[in-house]
């Protein structure tokens, strides 16, 4: 069946009302920029393909003002596009999160979108529990309110290459599309291969001499009334020490960033979102392989001369003008495996055709298997990709429009309490440390950063970075009194710190403490018992009822914060009885799945229920914030 479109019902900002146009909406969930970017390239397809087409792209929660406008707004489109990404435990993106949460909440009203055509494509992960759960959710919600269905839902994993999952997708799409924007001018139709321009920013070079933005930090930049991840706020590394023994042969930090007068707020359980910057190393390693020299001071622009748009999908540039090396540690994602579109366009730019060659190959559908191993497999690095291509010498405008993807912030679970050090945001964070199959040692970016910072408490010239807080739900009762059961292994335990330090403030003004439990692992008391003397004091202040401890790597056997679950199965299913609640923190892909399994376990012999019982009483303790998960 053909959907009949109405014609474009332009906003108000776009004057022309031209009645045999029809206006596309490409909307986007995003939070490290890849749906974003999939939503820009669909808009430039559709725009190339269709001449009929008047295309927007659209942050969902730019989208409507208030929620109330959403209803109104999405009852007056009548093609549109979702790319939307899920995140830790099936949650939408924070751009999306006001969105999605209007969207899913039960309305009476009928079949409100009969004029909506659609499709959505999801980016997720397979490796998690709830893959894809936002776009699955919204194909199916629109579906329900009447809305056409234009190409089955697209489920992007990003353990493989989403890159291609999107390709499909889109394949799919343009016979649909064909049909409902063709024109007769239109060339492209679905059977023609369509090629999209490689990005490119206009550079203007700048002296040395010039003050440079370093010294000027208007944008990233404190002064704000609220800070959030385009408008962080720069502050000081006040404390940094290591959490691990020199026994252990990891590294565990906790850094401690100073907010007094920065009119930063966060709640215990909050997140903080931390702006690293790429080590000495890395940059370096870049600018040679760019052939730039680290002090060339530039800037970027997505507008040509004249002040007219330059077109095409480029990200907002970063702000300038800054030194290369600047611009590559704070701005360039240097060491994930790049894109197959950066692949692109660095073939586009490789002056030995041989190198061309094979770097196109590396990107096209027949070099699949190749791109999967060489690339993905080998979590070869884009600088371990460009050194490979020595002939590839990309301009800066090529660069940081498709090549390096803008480096994003990295969340961490704050692990203190606003009522405890309100002037201080602390963090627990592991090193990522390690060989890579090929052989490189991988550091993360910024855990490798927090461990090389340099506290205000050693020296004066201290470590900065731009943060800002999300906040969470992952919140302790409001009434102190109900039993609480906290689930944190490893930096898992972070949060928790924060709930404790906030319960021994509660317990200092005098509240009642209920029952607390926390279970916690690590492997070897000698090595990674992180906060270890805390918690015995914690234990000893009567905030933490029992702390129980599963280490994996003292005894012949494995043991997890799971068994010692089972182990106490009774009294934890007694607590979580009297109105309790369960918290879990830290890895999704094992450690969370299997507490939800031993969970799940516990629930059907402590109840005497089957398994579909036990399933509805999980379910329901967490329909009603009773089961709560920060897990990544
Ligand atoms: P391991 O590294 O010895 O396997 C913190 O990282 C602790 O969590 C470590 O003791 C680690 O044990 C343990 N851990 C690893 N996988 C886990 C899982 N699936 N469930 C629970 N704990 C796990």
């Amino acid at each position: 069946v053909v959907p009949k479109l109405v014609p474009a019902v332009l906003e108000e900002e776009e004057v022309v009302v031209d009645p045999t146009k029809v206006k596309v909406t490409v909307f986007f969930g995003t939070q490290t920029g890849t749906a974003e970017g999939f939503a820009k390239a669909l808009a430039e397809e559709i725009k190339a393909r269709y001449e009929k087409a008047v295309v927007k792209v659209v942050d969902l929660d730019d989208y409507a003002a208030d929620d109330d406008q959403y209803e109104e707004k999405l009852k007056k489109e009548t093609l549109a596009f979702f790319m939307v990404a899920t995140y830790g435990d099936g949650e939408p993106t924070d751009n999306a999160a006001r969105f999605y949460k209007w969207f899913g909440e039960e309305k009476e009203r009928e079949p409100w979108l009969q004029q909506f055509t659609y499709g959505v494509f999801g980016l997720g992960n397979r490796q998690y529990e709830h893959f894809n759960k936002i776009g699955k959710v919204i194909d199916e919600q629109l579906f329900e309110q009447g809305a056409k269905r234009i190409v089955p839902l697209g489920l992007g994993d990003d353990d493989q290459c989403i890159e291609d999952d999107f390709a499909t997708w889109r394949d799919q799409l343009w016979p649909e599309l064909d049909q409902i924007l063709r024109s007769e001018d239109d060339a492209n139709s679905a059977s023609t291969p369509y090629t999209a321009a490689i990005l490119e920013y206009r550079v203007v070079f700048h002296d040395s001499e010039e003050t440079s933005y370093e010294d000027k930090q208007f944008s990233m930049t404190n002064g704000n009334t609220s800070y959030d991840i385009h408008h962080p706020c720069i502050v000081n590394v006040a404390v940094q020490r290591e959490l691990h023994t020199p026994e252990s042969d990891r590294s565990c930090i906790h850094l401690e960033f100073n907010i007094s007068g920065t009119g930063i707020n966060y709640e215990t359980g909050d997140h903080a979102g931390v702006y690293a910057e790429n080590c000495d190393e890395t940059v370096e390693e870049a600018a040679k392989l760019l052939g730039q020299p680290l002090d060339l001071q530039f800037s970027i622009h997505a507008n040509k001369e004249d002040g007219t748009s330059l077109g095409g999908s480029l990200p907002p540039p970063f702000p300038g003008p800054c030194s290369l090396r600047t611009a590559l540690a704070r701005y360039a994602d240097l060491l994930n495996p790049p894109r197959k579109a950066a692949l692109v366009a660095l073939a586009a730019h490789a002056s030995e055709p041989s190198e061309a060659e094979r770097l196109k190959f590396l990107s096209s559908p027949q070099g699949k298997d190749d791109y999967s191993q060489w690339v993905v497999g080998s979590q070869r690095s884009l600088l371990e990709v460009m050194t490979e291509f020595p002939s590839a010498k990309p301009p800066l405008g090529v660069f940081f429009a498709a090549i390096a993807p803008r480096l994003p912030p990295r969340y961490y679970s704050i692990s203190s309490s606003s009522r405890f050090v309100p002037n201080s945001v602390h963090v627990t964070c592991a090193l990522v440390y390690g060989p890579t199959p090929i052989g490189r040692i991988h550091k993360g970016v910024c855990s490798t950063w927090m461990k090389n910072a340099v506290p205000l408490e050693r020296s004066c010239d201290c470590s900065k970075a731009p943060i800002f807080i999300r906040s969470s739900n992952f919140k302790l009762p409001a009434d102190p009194s109900i039993p609480i059961i906290m689930i944190g292994p490893g930096t898992g335990l972070a949060p928790f710190r924060g709930f404790l330090q906030e319960r021994l403030v509660l317990k200092e003004e005098g509240a009642e403490l209920g029952p607390a439990l926390l279970f916690f692992g690590c492997r070897n008391r000698r090595m990674d018992f992180i906060y270890e003397d805390e918690l015995n004091n914690f234990v000893n202040q009567g905030v933490i009822s029992e702390l129980i401890v599963a280490f994996s790597r003292e005894g012949p056997q494995k043991e997890y914060v799971q068994h010692k679950m089972t182990e106490k199965a009774a009294q934890f299913w007694s607590l979580i009885s009297q109105e309790g609640y369960l918290y879990v923190c830290g890895d999704a892909k094992g450690m969370a799945r299997d507490v939800h399994r031993t969970l799940h376990t516990i629930v059907q012999e402590q109840e005497k229920v089957d398994s579909s019982k036990a399933e509805a009483i999980v379910k329901k303790l967490q329909m009603d914030g009773r089961y709560l998960r920060d897990v990544w």
